[in-house]
């Protein structure tokens, strides 16, 4: 080769090797240049830095701040801004963030709208049913829950409301998310003080009919067996019958019997029976005037007689008259008893009454008249008189 072609030769390759220099020289210029400016965009820009856990109870109060744990190089705008967690599921939501220079940006996050809470079940730890009535357990029971989701409420457990028993049963409530709650009563089936039947100790049969007590057919009023408020029967005609003949066959020994107090109602005793006591306290009032609702007045049953000829009218006055005696003697004859004897007030719960006679026809008033020494119903039927 000769010399003036290598030289040529040379020439080429430094130029080559320059231009290889200059491009490498520009690439690592326009790398470092652009990592220089990702450097300073990056210290500049805005970067949100979330909670962990990005979840809320349905219905609580919660913020957007409150899921936003850091802002580096911004200011949270809307950070005060409710979250609306009336509903179950994934809420999305915008952040809006103020940068360096002033301007806003919005960032979106979700968060779940979650139901982890029990619902709370509020009711009584002991229900009391009588036996044959059909009962709604879940009637007064109240449920609660932190969503307004349906709640799945019932009874678990096995009872008869036509057996007499103490069931023990759980309330069982679910919501819509399966947070259940429970919650143990005892439901007791009892029999019906105001329709049942029992045996007396001296083994009459005893029903118990809408409240009012029967023994072998008689009504009783006493105070052990009382009468509903609501029974207003007037004066009864097989009472108003008896006396009538009464009366009547004693107009000719010169007597003239009326009826001084006859039917009275619940609320008419209870006017006489609160006089008494405000006049002479309770406890004496108790031995002469029946409480409300334990006036055999009040069956249309009784009535007190007085004579028209003598002035002792509903006291103890009347005792020693001669109309006392006769109808002490006599009274039995139309099916009526002197109800409140002499010397029985341990049985009958109440002093000595002439007057007060009861109707209970012939056959038993005869009985009880037993030849002039009274028996009393509660003796005859084996029953006690005594306020409970
Ligand atoms: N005097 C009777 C006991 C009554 O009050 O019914
Ligand atoms: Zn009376």
């Amino acid at each position: 080769m000769s010399k003036k072609i290598k030289k040529k030769k040379n020439k080429k390759i430094s130029i080559i090797l320059f231009l290889l220099i200059i491009i490498c020289l520009l690439t690592f210029g326009y790398c470092f240049y652009n990592i220089y400016k990702q450097k300073i965009t990056d210290k500049n820009s805005i970067k949100v830095i979330f909670n962990n856990v990005l979840e809320t109870e349905i219905n609580s109060e919660v913020y957007l701040k409150d899921y936003v744990k850091e802002i580096v190089n911004g200011k949270l705008v809307n950070g005060d801004e409710i979250i609306d967690t009336s509903k179950l599921g994934i809420k999305e939501l915008n952040l809006f963030i103020k940068n360096k220079d002033g301007n806003e940006e919005k960032y979106n996050f979700k968060v779940t709208i979650i139901d982890s809470i029990n619902p709370i079940i509020d009711a009584s730890k002991e229900l009391t049913s009588y036996i044959g009535n059909s009962i709604d357990l879940l009637k007064d029971v109240k449920v609660s829950d932190n969503s307004n989701e349906e709640i799945n409420a019932k009874v678990v457990g096995e009872y008869d409301i036509n057996k007499i028993g103490k069931y023990e049963l759980r309330y069982e409530a679910v919501d819509s998310s399966g947070n259940k709650s429970e919650y143990d009563f005892i439901l007791n089936i009892v029999s019906d003080p105001s329709n049942r039947t029992f045996t007396t100790s001296k083994g009459f049969n005893g029903k118990v009919v809408n409240g009012i007590t029967y023994i072998d057919g008689i009504l009783i009023a006493n105070k052990t067996y009382s009468l509903p408020s609501s029974y207003a029967p007037g004066l009864q005609s097989s009472i108003q019958n008896a006396f009538n003949k009464l009366r009547n066959d004693a107009t000719s020994l010169g007597y003239d019997f009326y009826i001084g107090s006859g039917y009275r109602s619940y609320w008419d005793q209870k006017i006489i029976y609160n006089n008494y006591v405000s006049w002479d306290g309770q406890v004496n009032a108790d031995t002469y005037s029946a409480r409300p609702g334990h006036s055999e007045h009040q069956s249309g049953l009784a009535v007190d007689v007085c004579d028209s000829n003598v002035e002792a009218c509903i006291t103890s006055a009347f005792d020693s008259t001669e109309q006392a005696k006769w109808l002490n003697d006599n009274c039995y004859k139309y099916g009526l008893i002197i109800r409140y004897p002499k010397g029985k007030s341990n049985l009958t719960g109440y002093m000595y009454e002439s007057w007060h006679l009861r109707y209970v026809g012939e056959e038993l008033a005869t009985k009880l008249y037993n030849n002039g020494d009274w028996i009393t119903v509660e003796e005859y039927y084996g029953i006690d008189s005594k306020y409970s």
